[in-house]
C-alpha cells in the first residue's frame, strides 16, 4: 500500500488528463489517485478509471450541488487534494470551504484570456483561432468559487503561425497538458501538504 497524499480527480469528458495522471502517479510513491469521481457516468474517463482499477463515484448536477455527502466521503476515504481535469460544474461553495486552497484546475488557454462561462472544449480554440492569437497554452489555477478565476499557478505556452486549424490548436494544448498537468500537480500537492 501507498502512503502520503490522496488525490480524487473531478472529470466529465474523454479522461485524457485523468489517464496521464493516473499513469505518472502510479509511478510515484507519495501520492495515491484514490477516486475518480464524475457527473456523467457515460463519461470516458469512467471507462479510464475502471481499466486502472481506480474506484468511481458518479452523482447528478443536483446531488453535487445539494448534498454534502460527497465532500464527508472523500474526506472518509482520506482524500486531501482535489483535481478537476475537465470537469464541467461549478463547484459548490460548501465543497470549496470543505478542500480551501487544495483545489486545482486546469484551462486550455492563457487565462485570464479565453475564460469564464462557456469557455470550455473547442469554444476556447475557436475563440483563440478568431482573435488571431499569435500563441495560446495552458493554465493551471486553485479554483475559488468563480469559474477560471482562482489563483494562478503555472502556464505552459505554444506559438501559433495562424495556419492551425481549431483541430489542430486543440491536439497541440492538448499534448501541452498531458505533458505538464501531472508534474504541475505533484509540485502542487508537495507546497499544500500541510
Ligand atoms: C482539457 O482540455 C482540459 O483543459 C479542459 O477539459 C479538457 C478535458 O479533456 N478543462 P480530457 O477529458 O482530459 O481528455
Amino acid at each position: 500500500m501507498k502512503g502520503g497524499t490522496n488525490i480524487a480527480i473531478f472529470a466529465s469528458g474523454a479522461g485524457s488528463n485523468a489517464e496521464a495522471i493516473i499513469d505518472h502517479f502510479s509511478k510515484v510513491d507519495n501520492v495515491t489517485v484514490k477516486v475518480v469521481c464524475s457527473n456523467n457516468p457515460e463519461a470516458g474517463v469512467i471507462e479510464v478509471a475502471s481499466r486502472h482499477g481506480i474506484p468511481r463515484l458518479t452523482f447528478s448536477k443536483t446531488e453535487f450541488n445539494e448534498e454534502a455527502a460527497l465532500a464527508t466521503t472523500l474526506q472518509q476515504l482520506g482524500v486531501s487534494h482535489i483535481v478537476l481535469a475537465g470537469f464541467l460544474l461549478l463547484i459548490p461553495e460548501s465543497f470549496i470551504r470543505a478542500f480551501r486552497g487544495k483545489i486545482i484546475n486546469i484551462h486550455p488557454a492563457l487565462l485570464p484570456k479565453f475564460g469564464g462561462k462557456g469557455m470550455y472544449g473547442l469554444n476556447v480554440h475557436k475563440a483563440v483561432k478568431e482573435a488571431n492569437e499569435k500563441e495560446t497554452g495552458i493554465t493551471i489555477h486553485e479554483v475559488n468559487e468563480h469559474y477560471d478565476k482562482g489563483k494562478i499557478l503555472a502556464q505552459h505556452r505554444i506559438s501559433l503561425n495562424g495556419n492551425e486549424s481549431v483541430e489542430d490548436i486543440s491536439r497541440m494544448v492538448r499534448e501541452l497538458e498531458h505533458e505538464w498537468f501531472p508534474r504541475e500537480i505533484a509540485d502542487w500537492v508537495s507546497e499544500t501538504q500541510h
